[in-house]
């Protein structure tokens, strides 16, 4: 049923020999793309693990990124051959920068012991995540290189330094707002930035963007929307000899431009995050993140690269694999729904990974151990006040953010939207009876409520023991890691002899 991985003919008699010989996991097989996802973890209930890495195998997903050394999700990916980058919060930085012992017993509890013979496929250690956004200050500003360097020797002392890369995922705000030719770090960012690409291209280690046109878009209002995509544009950003079509390009070049502004101009590039929301604001739907990520994909599995490195296949980590319903708010009510599965990890739209045009759809995962089929709704004539009143109460902790303007039940209305919100604090809480009361106005029904395209969730039963810590501050990210933002506002307010953008 699915063709979507296919090996090129010419590999075939390299693989074959190898398969002979028996050295190449079946993994080996497809080759480790250059497309990865991040597998965050802030639900109430995520899917188990074990079931999680059965369905990145079965759609050929050969990468992903971790935000910590989860235990649960490191021993499941065991054996996968799946490569694996694993993150470390941003509270670790100060003790990383401060000695080696906590960069050797981190590498002690959380690399050395899942590697190995059928251990965890670990190729990278990200040290922070987004330390340098604004919205942090400057707290880790000067302990995130020295903590890179910690961990390196760490890495190199117990025979990992060629196999484990150590880099940094850095926030688009780490750049000014420019024109890719005249891409450049933050002034208070020069010194630092300066020392991590020296280690990096002594290290042979990427640098770690995180791009998201979605943000450009939503923010300002002055975006031209087709920028945002990779279906073509007519609002072209013309850079001396240079054309960009797409938000990723430029953004990406403009990092380029910036490690060469430094003295490095080798340091490799890679797409940390990078994805499109499917509900919860007026461009996040499925329509919408399908374009775009279909756009991505097929961007990437082109290898045309960017107009500065031309030729040379874009590697990006999409954000994200799945949605997490208990993400912070504060970027937008869109920040629960970046997934390209749901929480349950149900694809969202059909996606061809190979970017050949084929007619593949994604693969769901299997097993999911959900609740018993029930649903909690609200009396269809219960007083009207009241069902607002308890509804609001259900959302105070229940996930309602597809109620929000813009999002999938947003105009379903009175009293469906007030069902909506006592089911998802009924699902919340594992369909307790006593959670779908409601001063008597909440009734438990069998036959599933949901209306159109607005899906009445049912919970997942098991837990999947993934730990929440530590996420909370780097939701922040989004609200600063936007790029292009301006560009264009200030492109048509200012005369620029070398560049300008054509409309
Ligand atoms: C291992 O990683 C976990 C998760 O990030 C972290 O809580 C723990 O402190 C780490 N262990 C060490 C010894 O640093
Ligand atoms: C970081 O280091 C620079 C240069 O040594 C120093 O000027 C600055 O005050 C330091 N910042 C913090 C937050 O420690
Ligand atoms: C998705 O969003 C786009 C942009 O706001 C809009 O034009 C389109 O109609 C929406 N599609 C659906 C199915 O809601
Ligand atoms: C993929 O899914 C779409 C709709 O979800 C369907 O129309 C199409 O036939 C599917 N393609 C394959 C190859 O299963
Ligand atoms: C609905 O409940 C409110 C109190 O919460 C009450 O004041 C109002 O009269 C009720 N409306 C009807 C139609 O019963
Ligand atoms: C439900 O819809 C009604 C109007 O149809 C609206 O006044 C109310 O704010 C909505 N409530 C929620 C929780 O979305």
């Amino acid at each position: 049923m699915r063709s979507r991985v296919r090996l090129h003919t010419m590999r075939l008699p390299v693989v074959f020999i190898f398969h002979v010989l028996g050295l190449l996991s079946r993994e080996w097989l497809v080759g480790v793309s250059a497309l990865g996802f991040n597998w965050g973890s802030i639900s109430s209930r995520p899917v188990p693990p074990r079931i999680v890495v059965q369905m990145l195998k079965t759609n050929h997903i050969s990468k992903v990124k971790l935000f910590d050394a989860n235990p649960d999700a490191l021993a499941a990916l065991r054996g996968s051959g799946i490569e694996v980058m694993v993150g470390t919060p941003n509270e670790l930085l100060q003790s990383f920068a401060e000695s080696t012992a906590a960069t050797d017993a981190w590498v002690s509890a959380n690399l050395t012991s899942y590697l190995g013979k059928g251990g965890a496929n670990i190729r990278y250690v990200a040290i922070g995540n987004e330390p340098f956004l604004r919205a942090y200050g400057t707290q880790y500003q000067n302990v995130t290189y020295p903590a890179m360097k910690n961990m390196y020797e760490s890495i190199s002392k117990v025979g990992l330094g060629g196999q484990v890369k150590v880099t940094v995922p850095c926030n688009a705000d780490v750049l000014l707002n420019t024109p890719p030719s005249k891409g450049e770090f933050r002034p208070d960012m020069k010194v630092t930035m300066t020392q991590i690409a020296a280690f990096l291209a002594q290290t042979n280690a990427p640098l770690l963007m995180n791009i998201y046109p979605f943000l450009d878009l939503t923010l300002d209002s002055n975006f031209p929307e087709d920028f945002a995509f990779f279906d073509g544009t007519t609002h072209s950003l013309v850079d001396g000899p240079n054309t960009y079509m797409n938000a990723l390009d430029a953004s990406f070049d403009m990092t380029v431009t910036a490690l060469a502004g430094v003295g490095y101009p080798n340091v490799q590039v890679v797409v940390g995050e990078i994805g499109w929301p499917t509900d919860g604001a007026p461009y996040a739907n499925v329509s919408t993140a399908q374009r775009f990520t279909q756009g991505l994909v097929k961007h990437v599995q082109s290898k045309q690269g960017t107009p500065l490195r031309p030729g040379m296949q874009i590697e990006a980590y999409i954000f994200s694999l799945l949605d997490e319903n208990q993400k912070s708010l504060l970027p937008g009510n869109f920040e629960r729904h970046w997934g390209v599965f749901t929480f349950d990890g149900q694809a969202k739209y059909p996606l061809d990974l190979s970017g050949e045009d084929q007619d593949s759809n994604l693969s769901n995962a299997d097993d999911v151990p959900y609740l018993p089929t029930r649903w909690c709704v609200a009396n269809r004539h219960g007083n009207v006040s009241e069902l607002l009143r308890n509804a609001e109460y259900a959302c105070s902790s229940a996930d309602c953010t597809a109620l929000s303007e813009g999002g999938s039940c947003s105009n379903i209305g009175m009293p469906d939207n007030a069902s909506y919100a006592f089911n998802s604090y009924y699902q919340l809480n594992l369909q307790d009876d006593n959670s779908c009361s409601f001063d008597g106005l909440g009734v438990v029904t069998f036959v599933d409520p949901s209306v159109g395209d607005c899906r009445f969730l049912i919970g997942v039963s098991e837990a999947g023991k993934l730990s929440c810590k530590f996420y909370g501050v780097f939701l922040m990210a989004f609200l600063s890691s936007y790029l292009l933002r301006t560009i264009f506002a200030e492109v048509t307010s200012s005369r620029c002899p070398h560049w300008n953008v054509v409309f």
